[in-house]
């Protein structure tokens, strides 16, 4: 799978993501978000009060919305034209101050080099042509400025699925590219050396990686309805990367 329509195909897919899976979201983030990315994420960016944060592939806005409850000047973008509508609709009830655009982030995204930090949630393993939106989001930080962004992780990606399985993680082709279906879209497989080099490459300097565990209380309440949640005390499903201009 290549080339630009198949992009297209591809965010079409994320704009189908009906509207009641999202307010289900509210105000949050799923369980994965809440217990595991979240709490890292505010902590690679630290005090968010006044500073210019842009959310990359914001999806419905939810951690756009919660960086602005602190206080930070955030600007969203998506391209899925339904998550979209959705992050307006909130913004229009809410009135917090988001500014959203609609922009695909392997094309040039014109706001300027001049924001404090881009957060990319669980974006770049979602975009096949992920080096030419890597340089978009880099593209847009001040110097000094912070990029932080999650992926499922590259050695673990599909852990819950393989766990309840086999009881194990079993990984066999962890050097090839290869495509994950999803519930709504397709992820894509690539390896921790490329995301990292990439980054390097394009003149970052890496501060922080964070592969976070599920707290085994949490994971023990939530048993009952998600059989082999257990996997996420043992394995990190989540790489989170901070890394500096
Ligand atoms: C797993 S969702 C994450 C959304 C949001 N960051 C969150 O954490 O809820 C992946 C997001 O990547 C977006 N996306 C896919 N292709 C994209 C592209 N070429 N440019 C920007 N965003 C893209 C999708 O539309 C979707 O919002």
């Amino acid at each position: 799978m290549t080339g630009e329509g198949t992009a297209d195909a591809a965010i079409e897919q994320w704009s189908r993501i009906p509207h009641e899976v999202l307010e289900q979201m509210e105000p949050d983030g799923d369980f994965c978000r809440r217990h595991l990315l979240n709490p890292v994420l505010l902590q690679m960016l630290g005090e968010v009060s006044g500073r210019r944060i842009v959310d990359a592939g914001c999806g419905h806005g939810y951690f756009a919305r919660m960086l602005t409850g602190s206080g930070a000047l955030v600007t969203g973008v998506e391209p899925a034209q339904g998550l979209l509508t959705y992050a307006l609709e909130k913004e229009s009830q809410l009135r917090q101050g988001i500014t959203y655009i609609q922009a695909d982030l392997t094309r040039a995204v014109d706001l300027g080099p001049v924001h404090d930090a881009v957060v990319c949630n669980m974006v770049l393993c979602a975009i096949e042509d992920w080096r030419a939106a890597m340089r978009t989001c880099v593209g847009l930080l001040r110097p000094g400025g912070r990029f932080i962004f999650s992926v499922n992780h590259p050695a673990f990606e599909q852990l819950w699925t393989t766990w309840r399985e086999h009881g194990e993680y079993r990984v066999w082709r962890y050097l090839d590219e290869y495509e994950i279906p999803g519930s709504y879209a397709w992820d894509f497989h690539r390896s921790l050396s490329d995301y990292l080099n990439e980054l390097t490459a394009l003149g970052c300097r890496i501060h922080r990686l964070a592969e976070p565990r599920l707290d085994p209380a949490v994971a023990e309440q939530a048993a009952a309805t998600a059989p082999g949640i257990e996997a996420y005390t043992h394995l990190p499903n989540f790489l989170v990367v901070a890394a500096d201009l």
